[in-house]
């Protein structure tokens, strides 16, 4: 079986705009009221801690903490505020497989995400543990797409875009169910804007239309998925090259194989998300008709809900 691949780093990119920083007053909370356990993980320009209010010893929190100073220097502050508004928006809603913020806050040096904390971790570690060695098993894999078919639906329905879905950015909770983190990389469209520019995501995960064409919208999210979904049954990412010039060729020209076997119904899907013109590509409504999926409820949330451990 294959090494577990080195974890793909998301990818930088620019930016203007002001708003996050010098908008806000000073709140209320603040992180003494907090008690910082452990480092979780930490991304480009934030840190992810474990922690609990010291108030409340009981109940734990995921704190992403963004240095300002970082932000500036690194002209995140747009993705910041995005980040901020998609998570906002979204966690109206309550929605089973997105990650909960409860509330932001800020002092001098830092801006602090006060999230739900999921306690077991990425699927990145979950796909390379001992048990499962780089391949899930089909009955644990149908669950995660079909929970992450629900959730991009429902951020489809919000006009949201993730545009860095990958292993690292869905977390397990304690009943086995999948949660999509990290709305750094996200996009939000309207009517007007049906489309975004500039170059963002991970490298293996990047979509041929925002490689040849800068440009993205929903089906970025669902290539994303197909790559995943691939990764699931093979142990690494479809395009991976050398380097990252070479994985960006191998997107390009489509370049992939089925190595290990695979279930013909998953290749299925896995195939009609892997298409170069996003408009020829699956979409939502494909996946829940084809051939793997077609015995799913999709009105049956509690069903399509059932962690992988309940
Ligand atoms: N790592 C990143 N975000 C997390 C969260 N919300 N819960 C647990 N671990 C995490």
């Amino acid at each position: 079986l294959p090494a577990p691949p080195f974890k793909a780093q998301t990818m930088a990119r620019p930016s203007n705009n002001n708003s996050v920083l010098s908008n806000t007053v000073p709140s209320k909370v603040t992180p003494q009221d907090f008690v910082f356990i452990q480092e979780l993980g930490h991304g480009s320009y934030s840190t992810v801690y474990k922690a609990t209010m010291k108030n409340n010893p009981r109940q734990f929190y995921a704190i992403k903490v963004c240095s300002k100073t970082h932000i500036i220097k690194e002209k995140k502050i747009k993705y910041v505020t995005i980040e901020k508004n998609a998570l906002t928006l979204l966690s109206q809603f309550k929605h089973p497989g997105i990650v909960n913020l409860h509330y932001t806050f800020h002092d001098q040096s830092n801006l602090y995400f006060v999230l739900d904390y999921i306690p077991n971790g990425e699927v990145f570690h979950f796909l390379y543990s001992q048990k499962n060695n780089g391949v899930l098993p089909d009955n644990i894999c149908k669950k995660f797409v079909i929970q992450l078919i629900d959730s991009l639906d429902f951020l489809r329905r919000n006009k949201i875009v993730h545009r860095d879905l990958k292993p690292e950015n869905l977390l397990l909770n304690d009943q086995g169910r999948v949660l999509i983190t990290d709305f750094g990389a996200a996009s939000a469209l309207n009517e007007d804007r049906d489309q975004c520019e500039s170059f963002v995501g991970t490298s293996d995960y990047v979509s041929p239309e925002l490689l040849l064409h800068n440009k993205c919208s929903y089906p970025a999210d669902l290539w994303a998925l197909g790559c995943i979904i691939y990764q699931f049954k093979q142990g690494a990412p479809p395009f991976r090259g050398a380097n990252e010039m070479g994985t960006f060729e191998n997107i390009i020209n489509l370049k992939y194989q089925h190595k290990k076997p695979i279930n013909p119904d998953i290749q299925e899907i896995i195939d009609g998300l892997l298409v170069l013109d996003p408009t020829k590509r699956m979409c939502i409504n494909d996946l829940k008709r084809c051939k793997w999926l077609r015995d799913i409820d999709w009105n049956n949330k509690q069903l399509i809900w059932r962690g992988i451990w309940e």
